[in-house]
């Protein structure tokens, strides 16, 4: 388990959500009524980018075509077998890690 930083907790307030990168890979960081959670930023339709989408209770939705993804299953609302690339988040005195 390689834990990277990704950036301080609090740049990603409760109902936001920003991208950041790790190793090259552009994620989707979003925080759900407190919980952060880290997606791999290329949505599972035809490779969208996330990040520039919407984040409206607790889902992301895809700029392209507008799928819709809960980040807390990381499931597209229509087909749970669907799902987005998880990375494992952790905090730690108040920055955002995930699993590399
Ligand atoms: S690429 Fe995301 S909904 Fe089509």
């Amino acid at each position: 388990m390689a834990l990277v930083k990704l950036m301080p907790a609090a740049e990603v307030p409760p109902g936001t959500m920003r991208q950041a990168e790790i190793g090259g890979t552009p994620l989707v960081v979003c925080n759900d009524a407190g919980t952060i959670h880290a997606f791999k930023d290329e949505c599972p339709h035809r490779n969208g980018p996330l990040s520039n989408g919407n984040f409206v209770d607790g889902r992301l939705i895809c700029p392209w075509h507008a799928w819709e993804f809960c980040c807390d299953t990381g499931c597209y609302d229509y087909n749970p077998h669907i799902q987005l690339t998880r990375y494992a988040v952790s905090i730690e005195n108040g920055d955002v890690y995930v699993d590399a």
